[in-house]
């Protein structure tokens, strides 16, 4: 009985203690979690208490328009939002400063790194300093020679051609559903785009069927759920969730493990294949780097460089020449006095003659650029030239959505779609100071695949205006975009697909008489991905 009882008293105690320990360590954590995020709660200033209780979304379908009303109505055209620490500036003065003049001072930074860390690892788009640096090399001595741009001028047409002319022709040529979910395509198509670039193989996204690729949805899985740790109110909360593997974190390490087993498979066939006669990105980089994890990072970082931004491009492009059709016209004019009528592109260098397509292209990126904001950290307390003041360690973030619509910049009719801006001398594109329009970023880190994005969005429009006609399902909505890393429609951009008669009918009499095939051209080895 005694020996009970002390039994009794023992797991008493431990028990007691268990609880006692256990509900101090839970406080701790708790109180530490409130004192880091006290200072920013507690600010209530009038732009901080309409981000924090939502108000703003009484009057602005999307965040991105309310810093733009913000910034417009700012002196400086900066503000500071204290509640996340963050300056966000639509004052090229300051970009320039940011980019270029400070750049050492304003990397990507730890807390942005730490964010999509776990997806990208070491890859160019999450590193600073010297692996940067050393990548950026390799990347721009490989990516300005003329044979990877041949390359990527053939792969985007094989897929223009083999595949998103004829998914179009048959949506058109059906008798009841003509609906198309064009956002949808363009993801399709910018994704087997890239990865035929980058590793060489093909996911067949774009086939008639519209197939679920694995490897794509847990790619957009693993970047959505990394955007997604961006918006909690502290890093604390996702990085205690990744450590109790809880939820959202289980979702993204789950995507990223299907990620790296399908890349780890990619990598060994291509070291099978042979990687020294191969054009790909990935056999380019296998000359010099022997590391498989570091590989891997660096392909992936390109994947996702590369993949929504062009397909974000594409939609607002074709948002804006529906609802524009007069620019559509102007486009078919220069292509048939340029290419010839009926005739098609032969050559990347045809495509630089196409000076009012370049122009509609910026235009449209003007007002939505796939990148809408994009922050760096401050390394060591600065001033920006606007007079700003930057504690260290602030988050600054310069905005291309809110400078594509300042009258400072581009004018009273700043809102309007006009692609003739950016001509002149009878016709010929001029681009704007890239500090003034960094869509693509500017000074040190401006974007890699510049080039190759533009013959896509331009080869894209191109062979679509000249062959369909394209209306949207929903006219008078104006776009909404859903929270992620680069712009997105929310809803999709559903439209109607038509076909322009003309073109279709004397392109096929021409290549009957020449006795050419439309399609045909052949693709590298395909992948069940
Ligand atoms: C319309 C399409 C595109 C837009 C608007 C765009 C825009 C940008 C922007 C704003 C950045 C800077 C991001 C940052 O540092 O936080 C960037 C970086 C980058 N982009 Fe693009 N991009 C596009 C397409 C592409 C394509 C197709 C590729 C690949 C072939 C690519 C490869 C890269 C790479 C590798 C970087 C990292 C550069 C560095 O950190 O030094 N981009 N891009």
């Amino acid at each position: 009985m005694e020996l009970e009882a002390s039994w009794f008293f023992q797991l008493l105690h431990a028990s007691f203690c268990f609880l006692f320990f256990t509900s101090i360590t839970i406080l701790s954590l708790i109180s530490v979690v409130f004192c880091l995020l006290r200072p920013k709660l507690c600010c209530n200033c009038e732009i901080c208490s309409a981000y924090l209780t939502l108000s703003w979304s009484k009057q602005f379908d999307n965040l991105c328009d309310w810093y733009t009303h913000l910034l417009k109505n700012s002196p400086g055209k900066t503000i500071h939002i204290h509640v996340l620490g963050n300056t966000i500036t639509a004052n090229p003065d300051n970009v320039e400063y940011m980019l270029k003049t400070r750049f050492e001072n304003f990397p990507k930074g730890k807390p942005f790194s730490m964010i999509l860390g776990d997806f990208l690892g070491r890859g160019i788009f999450n590193v600073d300093g010297d692996s940067w640096r050393f990548q950026k090399k390799m990347a721009s001595l490989e990516l300005g020679k003329l044979s990877i741009r041949e390359y990527a001028f053939e792969i985007i047409n094989c897929e223009i051609k083999d595949r998103l002319i004829p998914l179009l022709s048959s949506v058109a040529a059906a008798k009841e559903q003509r609906v198309l979910d064009f956002q949808d395509v363009f993801r399709r198509f910018s994704f087997d785009s890239i990865c035929r670039f980058s590793f060489g193989l093909d996911p067949r996204c774009l086939e008639l069927s519209l197939p679920m690729s694995k490897f794509a949805a847990a790619f957009d899985l693993a970047s959505k759920l990394s955007a997604e740790r961006a918006m909690t109110a502290s890093p604390l909360v996702w990085k205690i969730k990744r450590v109790l593997n809880l939820g959202s974190e289980k979702q993204l390490k789950r995507a990223i493990e299907i990620v790296n087993i399908l890349a780890k498979e990619v990598i060994r066939q291509r070291r099978k294949m042979g990687f020294l006669t191969h054009n790909d990105l990935l056999s380019r980089f296998m000359r010099t780097i022997n590391d498989e994890t570091y590989l891997r990072d660096i392909v992936i970082s390109f994947l996702l460089a590369g993949r929504d931004t062009v397909a974000s491009g594409l939609t607002s492009l074709f948002w804006l020449l529906a609802k524009h059709p007069n620019v559509g016209s102007a486009i078919r004019r220069e292509a048939d006095r340029v290419i010839g009528k009926n005739q098609d592109l032969t050559s990347f260098e045809q495509l630089k003659e196409l000076n009012f397509l370049q122009a509609a292209v910026y235009e449209s990126m003007r007002l939505y650029p796939p990148i809408q904001f994009d922050s760096k950290f401050c390394q060591d307390e600065d001033t920006l030239p606007d007079g700003s003041f930057l504690k260290r360690g602030t988050r600054v973030t310069y905005h291309p959505y809110a400078m594509g619509r300042m009258e400072e910049i581009w004018g009273p009719d700043c809102l309007e779609f006009k692609p003739e801006r950016w001509l002149k001398d009878g016709g010929v594109f001029y681009p704007e100071n890239p500090f003034k329009y960094p869509v693509f970023q500017a000074g040190f880190r401006v974007c890699l695949g510049k080039e190759m994005a533009l013959v896509e969005l331009k080869s894209v429009a191109l062979s679509l205006v000249r062959r369909f006609q394209i209306e949207l399902v929903t006219p008078h909505r104006t776009p909404r975009f859903s929270p992620g890393l680069t712009a997105t429609f929310s809803g999709g951009l559903p439209v109607l697909v038509t076909k322009c008669v003309a073109f279709t009918t004397a392109y096929r009499q021409i290549h009957r008489q020449r006795g050419t095939k439309l399609q045909g051209l052949t693709y590298d080895t395909q992948i069940d991905v």
